[in-house]
């Protein structure tokens, strides 16, 4: 039986990535995407949801719920500089998308947490406000998650917006020693780890080729900017952040894991600090069975129209 995701999500390229991944994943079904501010604005974001489902129309389509516009107690620090003012690498010709009237994150998450309880897995990609928000409100429902799979932190390598920070629990440290201290059932995946991930571009456009069509050409599209950005600090391709992290929600085998206690500096430092493990650190991971494994799923060939 395939097991129930719940994706919280900042689209981002990186983000997109992930969840086109995951709705080809056979182990998996991404039953509710919330969205959260981070890379861009929460309204921003879910506008981005909503452009990737009406790109890749997944079946079943996930429920779609607007969550915090701020973090906890700080102002909103964006990352547009990469993903582009509007997350998706600024393209011009994005189809218009409706919304419709959405649902809330919070209650949504908490519904599903109890009605799924063990069954369920979240998988967090940005900020952690929605989580931290959902703990305040009933923090024995959260409690009962199977997985909570959160892309974040920087914990023996530099941060990515500080020396020390990594970008997600950079905008809300608040949300993140929340989660952390919840007592969840929390793998985080840090830099550490999704820097092993690294993706050259010339095997993304091999992959794509192979299922050439409208979804390829627009996934080419809207990352070229991240590559072009990642290979301009070094990188040898675009450094799959979020698709790693769901890939581990669907395979943990991909990596090593660490118990570990960690805490969250001011600056959403991740320090590793005395006293019991309150989360379990992805470490090294097998980066060529993950690329396999993401670009397996990422693009599944266009549908051809029944031949007349
Ligand atoms: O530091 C990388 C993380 O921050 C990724 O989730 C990326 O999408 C941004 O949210
Ligand atoms: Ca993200």
């Amino acid at each position: 039986m395939a097991t129930p995701l719940l994706v919280d999500t900042d689209p981002g390229i990186d983000d997109a990535l992930a969840l086109l991944a995951a709705w080809n994943s056979p182990e998996v079904v991404v039953e509710v995407v919330t969205t959260v501010a981070g890379n861009v604005t929460v309204e921003q974001a879910t506008t981005n949801v909503c452009r990737l489902l009406a790109l890749r129309k997944p079946d079943p389509a996930p429920v779609v719920a607007i969550g915090a516009p701020d973090p906890l107690a700080r102002q909103l620090v964006t990352a547009t500089r990469y993903h582009g003012a509007d997350g998706l690498g600024d393209l011009d010709d994005w189809p218009a998308v409706g919304r419709g009237e959405l649902a809330a994150a919070v209650p949504l998450i908490l519904d599903r947490a109890r009605r799924q309880q063990r069954l369920l897995t979240i998988v967090a990609l940005g900020p952690m406000t929605n989580l931290a928000l959902a703990l305040k409100a009933d923090p024995a429902a959260m409690k009962f998650v199977g997985r909570v799979v959160a892309m974040g932190g920087a914990v023996d390598v530099p941060g990515n917006v500080t020396p020390a920070a990594e970008f997600n629990m950079y905008v809300d440290p608040e949300a993140a020693h929340r989660v952390l201290a919840a007592g969840l059932s929390l793998d985080l995946v840090p830099l550490d780890a999704t820097r092993q991930a690294v993706l050259p571009r010339a095997g993304l456009k091999k992959a794509l080729s192979r299922a050439a069509g409208p979804l390829a050409a627009r996934i080419t599209a809207f990352s070229d900017r991240a590559f072009r950005i990642d290979h301009a600090g070094g990188a040898q391709g675009m450094v799959l952040h979020d698709p790693l992290a769901v890939a581990l929600a669907i395979d943990p085998t991909l990596a090593q894991w660490e118990a570990v206690r960690l805490e969250i500096g001011p600056e959403g430092e991740t320090r590793r600090a005395r006293g019991d493990p309150n989360c379990r650190v992805a470490k090294a991971i097998d980066t060529a069975r993950f690329l396999r494994m993401f670009l397996d799923r990422l693009c599944p060939p266009p549908r051809r129209r029944a031949s007349s």
